[in-house]
């Protein structure tokens, strides 16, 4: 479905893009405008044009970039091949965005060779048209193209805005913390009583990795007393840098004692004391012993694997596409050991959450589209998936979670 949307704006783009530069081209040399310049200064206006192209193409080729990471599509196929190609297997977020950028562009300096062509053929071929009116000719396409490519990337940006709030431009971990956790709300107490109890099925005193954790806590003091040491991932630095605030006990950091007490009551002790709490916040401090950096579209996206996984609330919160949410699940699955725990939790079958005035994409996804995704590496019958009603509509934009723990099928003893 991308790359159809995306073929056939590429296709659409093209021939907007060649007949409005044409008809910019043959406008600036039938107007006369620039008529009886000398070689010099027709030589100066065709420079200066090349410099507006570049600055409509810059403003285009950022909308582009924004397109891709928030949708997957873009208005020039061989720009996405690039980005989807380089996302696959680049770690650093800039470097698809550069890729796509190159493609895009590399296309746009290839389409103005008819131009060229064109121009110069015209001039050799008849007396009528000089070489000056073809450089004015090329001027006139450029300043085209400028105009083009400005109001292409304009009306992009438009377009995003309208439709898709993106990580990258738009999430405020502060606005997160302060709309999802000033209070243990439903689907939270549903989600941390699940993870308490799946991460007793869990390995003992092995590393444990958070994918997706955001700028929160809430799910990690869950897994200090069973983890000999805790990875906590996340695709934006800003996420990373507000848990190292809260791990450096910066005064503002959020205040998660309340969702440290929580999970103590689901563990067991009935009213938790605030020094039981802050033992426990001091327990996770101990444990945490890495901040990646991660992105769930790379292959790999951490080179080596866990006998834990906890992924809540991160693959089917970073994109709307079923299919992209395959993808990443299985890239975030492939990071458990054989034999290992993968714990997750999903908005259930949601569209989008929001956050502030912003909504975020969500994958809508169902209780059986989770269980195909653990298909075929992880145990059926070692699998748990609840989905809990948490009516939280009006706050949020979902009514319920999905739950699940598997057990990744161990290799075949030979
Ligand atoms: C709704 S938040 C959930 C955060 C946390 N797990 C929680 O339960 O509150 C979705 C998280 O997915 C992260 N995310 C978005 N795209 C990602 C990607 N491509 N790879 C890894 N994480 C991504 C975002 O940075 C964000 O922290």
């Amino acid at each position: 479905m991308r790359w159809t949307v995306s073929a056939a704006a590429t296709v659409a783009s093209t021939y907007a893009l060649d007949a409005f530069a044409a008809a910019a081209g043959a406008l600036v040399v039938m107007s006369g405008v620039l008529a009886g310049l000398s070689h010099g200064w027709v030589v100066v206006v065709l420079v200066g044009s090349y410099v507006l192209w570049a600055l409509g193409l810059r403003t285009n080729l950022r909308a582009n970039g924004a397109l891709l990471a928030a949708t997957g599509t873009s208005t020039n196929v061989l720009s996405k091949a690039a980005y989807d190609l380089t996302r696959r297997f680049a770690r650093s977020e800039r470097a698809p965005r550069v890729a796509a950028a190159v493609g895009y562009a590399g296309t746009e300096v290839i389409k103005e060779l008819p131009y060229y062509a064109a121009a110069f053929g015209a001039a050799a071929a008849t007396e009528a048209i000089t070489g000056a009116d073809a450089l004015v000719f090329l001027a006139g396409a450029n300043l085209g193209a400028a105009v083009y490519e400005y109001g292409l990337g304009r009306l992009t940006s438009w377009f995003l805005r309208r439709r898709f709030a993106s990580f990258e431009r738009d999430w405020v971990p502060g606005r997160y913390l302060t709309d999802y956790y000033s209070t243990v709300e439903p689907d939270e107490l549903a989600t941390i009583a699940f993870l308490v109890d799946a991460l007793r099925h869990a390995d003992r005193d092995q590393p444990i990795l958070f994918f997706g954790v955001g700028p929160t806590m809430h799910h990690v003091f869950a897994a200090a007393d069973v983890a000999s040491e805790i990875h906590l991932g996340d695709y934006l630095p800003s996420n990373l840098a507000e848990l190292q605030r809260w791990i450096d006990r910066a005064p503002d950091a959020h205040d998660w004692r309340p969702f440290v007490s929580y999970t103590l009551r689901c563990e067991g002790v009935s009213e938790p004391t605030e020094d039981e709490v802050t033992l426990r916040e001091d327990l996770t401090r101990k444990k945490i012993t890495d901040l990646i950096q991660v992105d769930a579209h790379h292959r790999h996206p951490v080179n080596r694997r866990y006998a834990t996984v906890i992924s809540p609330y991160c693959a089917d919160s970073a994109t709307d596409n079923l299919t992209t949410w395959r993808q990443l699940m299985r890239n975030i699955t492939d990071l458990v050991e054989p034999g290992g725990l993968f714990v997750t939790a999903a908005l259930h079958q949601c569209a989008g959450y929001t956050v502030g005035d912003r909504r975020f994409p969500s994958a809508n996804v169902s209780e059986d589209d989770l269980r195909a995704a653990l298909r075929p590496d992880f145990d059926r019958s070692n699998e748990v998936i609840e989905v809990h009603s948490t009516n939280q509509d009006a706050t949020h934009g979902y009514g319920g979670v999905l739950l699940c723990h598997a057990r990744k099928h161990q290799p075949p003893e030979r």
